[in-house]
């Protein structure tokens, strides 16, 4: 604890102006589990002046960005803007040179990613990645796998498949023949295995059938709804930013545009570039 009040107050010096009130907020309330029912604006994620190379590639140029405790934020951007770079370098699997990452109050630089599922966030990688060869069943096993409290997996895994009936019917059937759309389910009780405070979401949506892509975003709604804050990136603007309480918009490795999701929904250069309207 007192670590995370050291990093807290070397932090407040160099961004107060940036963010004052959640340094504020932690001032006051350096326990996470006070400051969530009590401040519910504190941010839970904060992004600062993220930069990410792969080789001379400079993919990442200074990224800042916040999630409140129980919003839904969508990251919107082009294919290639360095939205799967954000995700991936906030989890700690590339590296970043530059700006760090806080989450739930405590620097996560030098945290390895399966710490970082144990601190509570968890990825919904893009392309859904299960495991082809593995079982339903199995594929829910594995996203416990950093769970320190084993004995209530199973009944997890139960209250998945109550919740998902379509992933309770094929619990044995072997991963990689479930169809698209059954597959992201899968990604998404997997990540839920791992009882995360904040999902990230990469791409939901992507190469499904529009009626299935109806049933990701519910989904991600729900789970929402449920108590677990949510960073969703997306191709599909309009459908993330329908769900979702604010937005950022993402052009070659830097934040362009961040608002109410019901701001960007009306704003003409969003609805030109990626509302195709
Ligand atoms: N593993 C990698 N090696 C080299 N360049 C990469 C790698 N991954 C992504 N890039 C580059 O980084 C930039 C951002 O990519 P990415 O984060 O995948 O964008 P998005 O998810 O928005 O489509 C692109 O220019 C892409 O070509
Ligand atoms: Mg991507």
């Amino acid at each position: 604890m007192a670590e995370t009040e050291i990093a807290g107050a070397a932090m407040a010096k160099t961004a107060e102006t940036a963010m004052p009130e959640t340094e504020m907020a932690k001032a006051a309330m350096p326990e996470t589990k006070k400051a969530e029912t009590a401040m519910p604006e504190a941010a839970m994620l904060e992004v600062h002046g993220l930069h990410v190379y792969y080789g001379n590639i400079h993919a990442l140029k200074g990224i800042s960005i916040r999630v409140r405790e129980g919003e839904i934020v969508s990251l919107i951007g082009a294919n290639g803007a360095g939205k799967t770079t954000l995700l991936t370098a906030i989890m700690n699997q590339v590296p970043s040179a530059q700006g760090g990452v806080n989450f739930m109050g405590r620097p996560t630089g030098g945290m390895t990613p399966p710490t970082i599922v144990q601190n509570g966030m968890t990825m919904v990688p893009e392309g859904r990645r299960v495991f082809p060869r593995c079982s339903v069943y199995d594929n829910l096993l594995l996203g416990a796998y950093a769970r320190k409290d084993k004995k209530n997996v199973k009944r997890d895994i139960e209250e998945i498949f109550e919740s998902y009936p379509q992933l309770a019917e094929r619990k044995k059937q072997i991963a990689g023949t479930l169809s698209g759309g059954e597959q992201q389910m899968l990604a998404i009780g997997r990540a839920l295995m791992s009882k995360p405070r904040l999902m990230l979401l990469d791409e939901p949506s992507m190469g499904l059938s529009p009626m299935i892509v109806g049933q990701v975003f519910a989904t991600i709604k729900r789970i929402n709804g449920g108590g677990t804050t949510v960073l969703l990136v997306e191709q599909n603007a309009n459908q993330a930013l329908r769900i979702s309480d604010r937005g950022y918009v993402l052009e070659t490795g830097s934040v362009v545009l961040e608002d109410s999701s019901e701001n960007l929904l009306q704003n003409e250069q969003v609805k030109e570039a990626y509302l195709g309207s």
